[in-house]
């Protein structure tokens, strides 16, 4: 047998070296580099290198991807379709927020026509059994259970079940036996999660990897797997709420824009198909500081309640609390608002909340921050049928943001009425009903916001 190169991999970063290093040189970690084997150059390479040839475009024959249908349609959007056999995807996440329970919910569908495997390094059979049941399981369910934490039995029992899918829950509870390190450590995940991969390729059995993301450094997260699997799917999600986002980051087989809305519920993860209603369930409409952004998850549009409140500082320092907007965002946003609209922030404690837990990136959300603080400062309401989007520049003015068209159909389709948003010279119509209020800059927009009635 040809002995295997050794290579060194740092335990925190992934970082790997020909010779061990007491420091690693990416991340700085003391006393980290682990020995592992490195995969053998491959004997064929030179050789298939001297036949390789170029293909004409037109002369490719397009061949669609066989995907298997999976009936719950949020997730099989996210995925791009369906699940590709032999594709390995990752579905990372907080620990409880809800990956072990979407996942058996996606095995037992699948279940119903066929052999699906559920491979548990977390849990007894007993307990997976008890949690399947009450997530609706059938006594004919074609759902396979599997306790198990080294990889070799894994791998064997997909290997002779072939099933339709199988689910590990999770890549950092395997261990394959060959190599020293611990579970978890990331020689093992990655290690675990290339043999998973060979055979998924190598057998056509799609593998979804659990993977917790983790805040300190002892167990690997999923970001040392992305680059190695074919999809990497992120469930996201404020524990004290119930929605649940899944979104694509990386996908060989789809777009990466694509985002599942989910509500966990006492019998699982439910569908939200219409995630704008939800979303906007419980407001009390005609209350200062409380205003509807249209935000973008991945391309799609999705309608928010932002709510702003402005209070006295009582001693101190004034506090500026940010629940589910960037926090700088909102410094910059209050020193807008202080110094080119001349609303005194400086002695007031600011908070904002986006409505349901959700966590806005976009600054597009800008202007409804500004105008909920506005709101509150003056004790003013904004009118029920206003929805907002805007990105707020140093200056106080306004600026564009993508898919505008998309976002006023969506808030059009909620039944809001008037929509303030940035003036560019590529607007787009708005739908039927609706009216676009496009202004320059965030003076204009709060007085249309704010007006008396
Ligand atoms: P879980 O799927 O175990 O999270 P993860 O695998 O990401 O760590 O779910 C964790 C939480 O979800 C747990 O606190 C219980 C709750 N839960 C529900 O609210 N409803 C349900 O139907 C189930 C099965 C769990
Ligand atoms: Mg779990």
């Amino acid at each position: 047998m040809k002995r295997r190169r050794i290579q060194y991999v740092c335990q925190q970063c992934g970082r790997t070296v020909p010779k061990p290093l007491g420091h690693c040189p990416q991340c700085g970690a003391w006393n980290s580099m682990v020995a592992e084997a490195a995969e053998p150059a491959d004997p064929r390479g030179a050789r298939a290198a001297a036949s390789a040839a170029a293909v004409r475009l037109a002369d490719i024959r397009d061949e669609g991807i066989d995907r298997i249908p999976l009936p719950i349609e949020e997730f099989a959007r996210v995925l791009g379709g369906g699940i590709v056999p032999g594709s390995i995807v990752l579905i990372g996440g907080d620990p409880g927020i809800g990956k072990s329970t979407l996942l058996l919910q996606v095995a037992l569908a699948l279940a119903e026509r066929e052999a699906v495997l559920y491979v548990s390094g977390e849990e007894s059979v007993r307990q997976i059994k008890g949690r399947a049941e009450r997530l609706g399981a059938r006594s004919e369910s074609g759902l396979h259970l599997m306790a198990e934490t080294e990889l070799d039995g894994v791998l064997r029992q997909i290997e002779t079940l072939q099933p339709g899918l199988a689910v590990i829950d999770s890549i950092q509870t395997m261990h394959d036996a060959e190599l020293e390190p611990a579970a978890g450590s990331i020689t093992q995940v990655r290690q675990c999660a290339a043999r998973l991969q060979g055979l998924a390729k190598g057998s056509g059995v799609p593998v979804f990897l659990i993977g917790h993301v983790t805040k300190d450094g002892a167990i690997a997260g999923p970001r040392v797997l992305e680059h190695l699997v074919d999809t990497v799917l992120y469930l996201e999600g404020d524990a004290q709420h119930a929605f649940r986002l899944l979104r694509a980051v990386k996908n060989r087989f789809g777009p990466t824009t694509e985002v599942g809305v989910f509500e966990m519920g006492g019998a699982g993860m439910v569908e939200v198909p219409n995630p704008s209603e939800a979303f906007l369930a419980e407001r009390v409409v005609q209350a200062p500081g409380s205003i509807v952004s249209i935000t973008l998850e991945g391309s799609r549009p999705l309608l928010v309640e932002i709510q702003g409140l402005t209070s006295p500082t009582a001693f101190g320092n004034p506090r500026r609390t940010a629940n589910g907007v960037d926090f700088n965002r909102l410094l910059l946003i209050a020193a807008v608002l202080t110094r080119r609209l001349g609303l005194s922030l400086s002695d007031q404690d600011v908070f904002v909340n986006v409505v349901g837990g959700l966590q806005i990136e976009e600054p597009a959300a800008d202007l409804a921050i500004a105008a909920a603080l506005a709101s509150s400062m003056r004790d003013r309401t904004i009118p029920a049928d206003m929805a907002v989007v805007g990105e707020v520049g140093l200056s106080g003015e306004l600026r564009a943001v993508p898919q505008l068209g998309a976002r006023l159909r969506e808030a059009s389709k909620l039944g809001f009425r008037r929509v303030v948003a940035p003036r560019s010279p590529r607007l787009e119509a708005a739908p039927p009903g609706l009216e676009l209020l496009a202004v320059r800059s965030l003076r204009e927009a709060l007085d249309l916001l704010l007006a008396k009635p």
